[in-house]
């Protein structure tokens, strides 16, 4: 595997929250976060990435940099309580129930994961350092 791309060891993902990573596609940064299932089975290590935002509002991140809330096995968007199944990105619950998050593609080996998807440069751990969009202007209720 191309070490350029390795985002962290499977062991630093949380099972309770997620992992917030910056992607590059030329000079174009993205965040994303990894979530593991967690559980007994030999799938718990299984590990999925998405893209860092709300699919109800997109300009609403998920993870706020110190890891997003997870409840029940889902990740939940703090703005209007929608949740997100950590393993298919559903919503499951929320104003955009059925929706999907935007996979990033990943992959497992040797205890680590790597970006796989065509078209991104993993740039590091952490937010982008671009744009806060946690604070965008928009009226909340
Ligand atoms: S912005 Fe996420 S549920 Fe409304």
């Amino acid at each position: 595997m191309d070490e350029d791309r390795r985002i962290a060891a499977v062991s630093e993902v949380p099972t309770d929250g997620t992992l917030l990573f910056t992607i590059r596609d030329g000079f174009d940064r993205e965040e994303a976060f990894l979530v593991r299932l967690g559980g007994e089975s030999e799938a718990s290590d299984a590990v999925h990435a998405w893209k860092n935002y709300c699919q109800h509002w997109t300009d609403v991140r998920l993870d706020k940099g110190s890891g997003a809330a997870v409840r029940d096995g889902e990740v939940l968007c703090q703005r209007h309580a929608a949740t997100f199944e950590k393993g298919s990105g559903q919503c499951t619950h929320g104003p955009c129930e059925g929706a999907y998050l935007d996979a990033i593609d990943v992959t497992v080996e040797d205890g680590a994961v790597y970006l796989g998807e065509d078209g991104y440069e993993f740039d590091g751990l952490g937010p982008s350092g671009d744009h806060d969009l946690s604070t965008g202007s928009r009226i909340d209720f």
